[in-house]
């Protein structure tokens, strides 16, 4: 059965505290462990496409290294500008050490 989960990336690629980009096709997506937690948001910035996987992580905030817009990894809230849109992000499965996403969702939208 098909599940729309696509491969992404082996668990250990990533250590604690760290933001990594991969790609699927077109798909851009930045992956971050966070205390062994993995949450998957979309690379490019909602703001001006800054790549989001080249930023410095605060804690569960992610700041994007062109204007310094902060999002919150778990949900791809904005919590601070100057962004004015949230970030896509992506649900996650975990099986047998690799990580799977599904389909990207804007909900914050
Ligand atoms: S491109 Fe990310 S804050 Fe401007």
């Amino acid at each position: 059965m098909d599940t729309g989960y696509r491969f992404l990336a082996r668990v250990e690629e990533l250590e604690n505290g760290q933001a990594k980009g991969f790609s699927i096709g077109h798909e851009k997506i930045c992956l971050v462990k966070i205390d062994e937690n993995l949450y998957a948001i979309e690379d490019f910035c909602s703001h001006a496409g800054g790549v989001m996987s080249t930023g410095v992580l605060d804690g569960v905030e992610l700041i994007c290294p062109l204007h310094g817009a902060r999002f919150d990894v778990r949900n791809g809230r904005q919590t601070l500008g100057p962004s004015s849109t949230d970030q896509p992000t992506y649900p996650i499965h975990i099986e047998e050490g690799s990580v799977y996403v599904g389909k990207m969702s804007m909900e914050g939208f």
